[in-house]
């Protein structure tokens, strides 16, 4: 018996990266899958490979940032196919610049990307798992969270999500929804293949497990906050970044 077998998924960012291999994952492990992204070829390049599991895929191309879109990427979902088991709040955009160099406008579509899609995807979910009485929702926020030079925008953003994290988990827990999230530290994705090679290489040094981390290596996680064996966790922050964030200031 799969573990998530018969559970519907919706995964946002789905099209590549972190998010099209938690849908891969989540697929094999039994699930269908509404693959979300605004890119649509890379949408239905993971639909394409949800459905070669053997599973059920419905493309989703929303903007997550528009509250009105989001709640109709919800709705869709519920309408293809019946019900929303697993919510994955995945999508995410880096506009790194030091404070003093921030554009207003970056730090807004960060906020909007990255806190205020999750809270609106969340929302339109929640009210739908509310009534059904159970439901999962796994939030992506970063190590980033802790404070990182360059990221003053992504790291507010990320450390709201958090705060998004347990107080969703406060407010649904007696209606059956389990809300958690997990913080990645660096991971071989196009978001991190964008920053500068010495940066980079610095990064990767400093990874106590000393190796930068795989998609996968996320979306196992958050398979396992999906399933059965996570039924009393709730509210929690799982850092899965190779020991980079433990220690006296990090692992620098
Ligand atoms: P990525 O850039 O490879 O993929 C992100 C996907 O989200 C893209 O396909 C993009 O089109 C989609 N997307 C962006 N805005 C969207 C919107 N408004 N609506 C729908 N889809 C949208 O990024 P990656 O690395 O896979 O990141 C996934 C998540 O993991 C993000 O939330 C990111 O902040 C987080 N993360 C990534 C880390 C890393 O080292 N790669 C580290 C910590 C957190």
């Amino acid at each position: 018996m799969q573990p998530l077998a018969d559970r519907v998924a919706l995964v946002t960012g789905a099209g590549r990266g972190i998010g099209a291999a938690t849908a891969r994952r989540l697929a094999a492990d039994g699930a269908d899958v509404v693959v979300n992204d605004i890119d649509a070829d890379g949408a239905r390049a993971t639909a394409a490979a949800v459905e070669a599991l053997g599973r059920r895929a419905l493309v989703s191309l929303h903007d997550v940032a528009q509250h009105a879109a989001a709640g109709e990427l919800v709705a869709r979902a519920i309408d293809g196919f019946g019900r929303v088991d697993v919510l994955v709040n995945n999508a995410g955009i880096t506009r790194d610049a030091l404070v003093h160099k921030l554009d207003e406008r970056d730090w807004d579509e960060v906020v909007r990307v990255d806190l205020k899609a999750p809270f609106s995807v969340a929302q339109a979910c929640a009210r739908h798992m509310a009534a059904r009485g159970r439901g999962r929702i796994v939030n992506i926020a970063s190590l980033a969270w802790l404070g990182n030079v360059g990221q003053a925008a992504y790291a507010a953003a990320k450390a709201g999500v958090i705060g998004l994290t347990r107080t969703l988990a406060l407010e649904l827990g007696k209606r059956g929804i389990q809300v958690n999230a997990v913080a990645p530290g660096f991971i071989d994705t196009a978001m991190t293949r964008k920053v500068p090679e010495p940066i980079r290489a610095q990064f990767i040094r400093k990874i106590p497990l000393g190796r930068i981390g795989e998609p996968g290596d996320i979306a196992d996680v958050v398979a396992f906050l999906a399933s059965d064996g996570a039924r009393y966790i709730s509210g929690q922050v799982i850092q899965v970044d190779g020991a980079l964030s433990v220690g006296v200031g990090g692992a620098f």
